[in-house]
């Protein structure tokens, strides 16, 4: 399922390109995504809402979530899927415009866009602009009047509804920054429609993230189209987006809804809630990241030690520490978030061992894996493999301990190729004032 299999000599290979070829070219810690496979999971998600919602009378957009993994070449990627693509800061915009991709076709997220955030939006052309407050409206009426711009918004909704995964992560229930609250969503419709300069599209809630359980949406879907109902009286209201948040397999305990029974579930709720409504069924849009980008990518490392501490009367805990750590993937820190590792440079048939993969960093909760089972020798210069890294790591990554950020490389059809290139010495140096002298790290 990741695009990954074993080579005569029992290393991984993903895309055609082996675990130590990739080590040799590019070093460790390494992200790699598996590019056919991303490629795949966008096209798949697009044919199944697509397929999903003419059943029904309608269509269908899929937006990709560019905040789980951005870069030129990705963003080239989801364009020739035929993917929109949706941003939420300048950066990702100015991202998605050094790589061509068509502005009309961008959703622009926010809940505190800058003035000058919200005028390249607007001036470059952005499809449409997810409004997140009431204040947002009237500055992004100005801005547009200013450019001769009609431009098109979607109302963020905080339906109330709580999806059930991490706290962190549900960022609908109602006592939180995002959306604005569903009885005052009426007003905020009128307010944009009085504006010539705007544009009502639709209604837009996303609930959370790394969610398995249908109710949730199911939910949102069915308060959000009450609304959507009400509002048809004032004027046309042709869309709605129901976010993203599809729950991805990070270790065998996850089990994650394939995309074309999420989209069938998705028609089905829609257009029974508007059957019931006696609305017709608006085009349905939804922005998954995770699920299109996070499956595909793998993160390898090398082990530089391994030790065996006693726990209590648990027995004994081996810790396997490698080159990298919470710097490329913040989650199981953040999130107390669980993945899976392999040894990827060689097979052994040692016993599995109970192991905790660590990182590198100054920090007790720097773990890389909580638990999973590796052979029992496994030893420095093994390299590892943790599965699922596409996503939410490269982006959430820092520079913490002054580590650089590993570099992103493509592998398809036997071939690799960078993303964006890992970060040296130099740049880790580069934006200290006092440092005037060029430091060459050793090699
Ligand atoms: N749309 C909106 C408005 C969002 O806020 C998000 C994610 C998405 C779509 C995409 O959600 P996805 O399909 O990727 O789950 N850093 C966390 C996840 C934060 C998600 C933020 N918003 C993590 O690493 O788990």
């Amino acid at each position: 399922r990741h695009g990954d299999g074993q080579s005569s000599g029992g290393e991984l290979v993903v895309g055609g390109v082996s675990a130590s070829a990739l080590k040799a070219q590019y070093g460790t810690p390494l992200y790699v995504l598996d590019e056919d496979n991303v490629r795949a999971r966008a096209t798949a998600a697009l044919t199944a809402f697509r397929g999903a919602f003419q059943a029904v009378g309608s269509s269908a957009k899929v937006y990709y979530a560019g905040k789980a993994f951005l870069s030129a070449g990705v963003a080239r990627w989801m364009e020739e899927a035929g993917l929109h693509l949706d941003v939420c800061s300048g950066g990702e915009l100015a991202v998605a415009l050094a790589a061509g991709f068509d502005t009309a076709r961008i959703g622009y997220h926010g809940n505190n866009k800058s003035v000058a955030e919200i005028q390249r939006a607007v001036t470059v052309g952005v499809g449409v602009i997810v409004v997140d407050s009431a204040i947002e409206v009237q500055r992004i009426a100005e801005i547009a009047a200013r450019h001769g711009v009609r431009q098109k918004l979607r109302i963020r909704v905080n339906s109330g509804v709580h999806a059930s995964t991490h706290d962190y992560l549900a960022t609908a229930h109602e006592d939180q920054k995002f959306g604005i609250p569903l009885d005052d969503v009426p007003d905020i419709a009128v307010a944009i429609r009085a504006e010539d300069s705007l544009e009502l599209l639709g209604l837009h809630s996303h609930i959370g993230s790394q969610i398995f359980d249908a109710r949730g949406f199911v939910e949102s879907a069915s308060r959000l189209l009450a609304v959507h109902k009400e509002l048809l009286a004032g004027g046309p209201l042709p869309e709605l987006n129901l976010g993203g948040g599809f729950g991805i397999a990070y270790t065998t305990a996850d089990d994650p809804t394939p995309v074309g029974e999420i989209a069938r579930q998705f028609a089905e709720i829609v257009a029974a809630e508007c059957a019931r409504l006696e609305i017709p069924v608006p085009i349905v849009a939804v922005e998954p990241g995770r699920s299109i980008i996070g499956t595909p990518g793998i993160t390898l490392y090398e082990v530089g030690t391994t030790k065996d501490v006693q726990v209590g009367d648990l027995g004994v805990r081996r810790y396997v520490s490698v080159d990298g750590g919470m710097s490329d993937n913040a989650r199981p820190a953040l999130y107390g978030a669980d993945y899976s590792v392999r040894i990827a440079s060689r097979v052994s048939d040692v016993e599995p061992a109970l192991v905790r993969v660590a990182g590198k960093h100054c920090e007790s909760g720097d773990i890389v894996v909580n638990a999973d089972y590796l052979p029992g020798d496994v030893q420095p210069g093994d390299l590892l493999a943790v599965a699922a890294t596409g996503a939410y790591c490269w982006s959430l990554s820092s520079n913490y301990n002054y580590l650089g950020r590993p570099p992103v490389v493509a592998v398809r059809g036997g071939t690799s190729r960078i993303l964006i290139h890992g970060e040296t010495e130099a740049d880790l140096l580069r934006h200290d004032a006092d440092i005037t002298v060029a430091v060459v790290a050793p090699q």
